[in-house]
């Protein structure tokens, strides 16, 4: 089944994959149907305390962070489903790895180590070291990007968009129809539509298409994948016409995870021929290692010596030294490790099978979700939940901070309170208007994700209380990083006092 290394079933007390060895998922069935949950294959040996303020106390909290789940302080926090950057949860492997760092300034041990990871898991030769996925977005626009160019992909994400934009290019959007359907159970909402990436490079001519980005998991339409035949396709288009095609692979982990278990030509091949087949048709991969391979930091990869020079000299002056790139030397080990663990089906399936299990909880209840499940976490619908808060009061800023009050879990506005101002001042609404519970991996139990669920039926059951918030301080830049808001009434403390009345003197 696997031609470029051994299958193996897990089992008890292999420590390590070695480079050649690839794991295949190992099925376990529950006697009674009705018990069948998300198991977890892997134990917890390291734990935080939590704490739960009161919901009097969650309403304060949530004024002095200016209405932004961003503001809060962890501390006052429950269950932080904001994201999953930087905040999964690491293997023993990994944080051995970690001891062993070298850290010298030059001749690294630690990036020599890494790089033949990368070489082994993308077949990519060459590797520039940043520290996090947006600094991989900042040199590839300052390397690339010229006013008056147009950036085509599947769709945004908010620190890409800004780079394009801060350098005078312009991003579009060329997802398909189905991608912006919150309902539509869809396998691959993420994919490209192709016609219309012709269309765009023959009206704008591929002169002014530096790249074309292709961001796997789609983030913020609910972390949605792409087929692995929709990202070779686009490849393809981009060899037509001359253009560099870019794989933001930081979400490729889940997305792994979808091809593999949604597209018939992929049942029976590996992850790691899955991702060859892949990398191997991009003339440039990036990704944040926040997310893909459970650590910190970032990568830019190719096979084209001459792309990565033009970008070589970029790393030294915003990063680091080229061993390391701003990256933690422990944070490189760690990712290295990782990469190899992305290759074991067991590891990459609890993000996704966690996500799809709170999605199926909710939905089954009647909470709008955006379906089918993706990756990254779960995306409830702001807009068909609260159908009477419009754009303009940010129903889904509002519906973070509901959820805050409800259960001090916090989640993350994913609408349009996070995109930008048109360059006339005017709002820019989002397309879809969606709070996040993002799921990081294998940080949360199931009786947690139970409670989650739990406190969003109790918000859905309540949900005519909520109402709309408005901008007090609003940055220009990034503005859902560190605006402040304010509600439009005092709906918050009624939905306090509604929170006592239903559950007394719990927390
Ligand atoms: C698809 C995608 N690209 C890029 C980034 C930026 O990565 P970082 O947060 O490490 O800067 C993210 C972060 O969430 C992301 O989801």
């Amino acid at each position: 089944m696997v031609e470029s290394g051994r299958v193996i079933a897990p089992r008890a007390g292999r420590h390590h994959l070695s480079q050649n060895e690839t794991y295949i998922m190992s099925i376990v069935k529950f006697y009674k149907e009705e018990h069948q949950v998300p198991l977890e294959m892997h134990k917890v040996r390291v734990v935080q305390k939590l704490f739960l303020p009161t919901v009097e106390e969650r309403v304060q909290k949530l004024r002095e962070a200016g209405n932004n789940t961003f503001l809060l302080q962890n501390k006052d926090v429950f269950m932080d489903m904001l994201t999953d950057s930087g905040v999964n949860a690491m293997s023993d492997n990994q944080i051995a790895a970690s001891m062993q760092a070298d850290d010298s300034y030059a001749g690294s041990e630690t990036f020599n180590r890494l790089s033949r990871v990368i070489e082994h898991v993308f077949g990519t030769r060459y590797f520039l070291p940043a520290h996090q996925g947006r600094a991989c977005e900042n040199i590839l626009a300052e390397t690339f990007v010229k006013e008056g160019d147009v950036v085509p992909m599947n769709f945004h994400f908010t620190t890409t968009k800004a780079h394009i934009t801060r350098k005078g290019g312009r991003v579009e959007e060329l997802i398909i129809a189905e991608g912006l359907d919150p309902n539509l159970e869809y396998p691959f909402k993420g994919n490209f539509d192709i016609a219309r990436l012709r269309a765009l490079i023959e009206e704008v001519g591929a002169d002014h298409v530096p790249f074309v980005r292709i961001e796997a998991g789609t983030n913020l339409i609910g972390g949605q994948p792409l087929s692995m035949q929709n990202m070779l396709d686009v490849a393809a288009v981009c060899k037509e016409y001359g253009i560099m095609s870019v794989l933001d692979a930081s979400l490729l982990q889940d997305n792994l995870y979808f091809i593999k278990t949604r597209e018939e030509a992929a049942k029976n091949m590996s992850v790691a021929e899955i991702i060859r087949k892949i990398a191997d048709q991009m003339d440039l991969i990036y990704f944040s290692s926040r997310k893909l391979g459970f650590a910190r930091g970032g990568a830019i990869i190719s096979n084209n010596e001459s792309l990565i020079l033009k970008m070589k000299a970029f790393i030294p002056l915003y990063e680091g030294f080229l061993t390391y790139g701003g990256m933690e030397v422990r944070a490189m080990e760690a990712m290295a490790v990782g990469l190899m663990e992305t290759l074991d089906e067991e590891i990459i399936n609890q993000g996704p099978i966690f996500i799809e299990y709170l999605v199926k909880e909710l939905s089954e209840y009647g909470v709008p979700m955006v379906k089918p499940a993706g990756g990254l976490g779960a995306h409830i619908n702001a807009s068909e939940f609260l159908p009477n808060i419009p754009h303009e009061q940010y129903p889904a800023g509002a519906l973070a901070t509901a959820l805050y009050i409800a259960g001090g879990i916090r989640g993350m506005e994913r609408g349009s309170l996070s995109e930008q101002r048109n360059p006339d001042g005017s709002e820019n609404y989002a397309e879809l208007e969606l709070v996040r519970l993002a799921c990081p991996r294998r940080v949360f139990t199931l009786s947690q994700v139970k409670y989650c669920a739990d406190r969003v039926k109790w918000l859905y059951d309540n949900r005519e209380l909520i109402g709309g918030l408005k901008w007090v301080e609003e940055p220009e830049v990034l503005r859902f990083f560190f605006g402040r808001l304010q509600p439009l009434s005092d709906w918050q403390e009624k939905l306090a006092a509604k929170f006592r009345e239903d559950f007394g003197e719990s927390l």
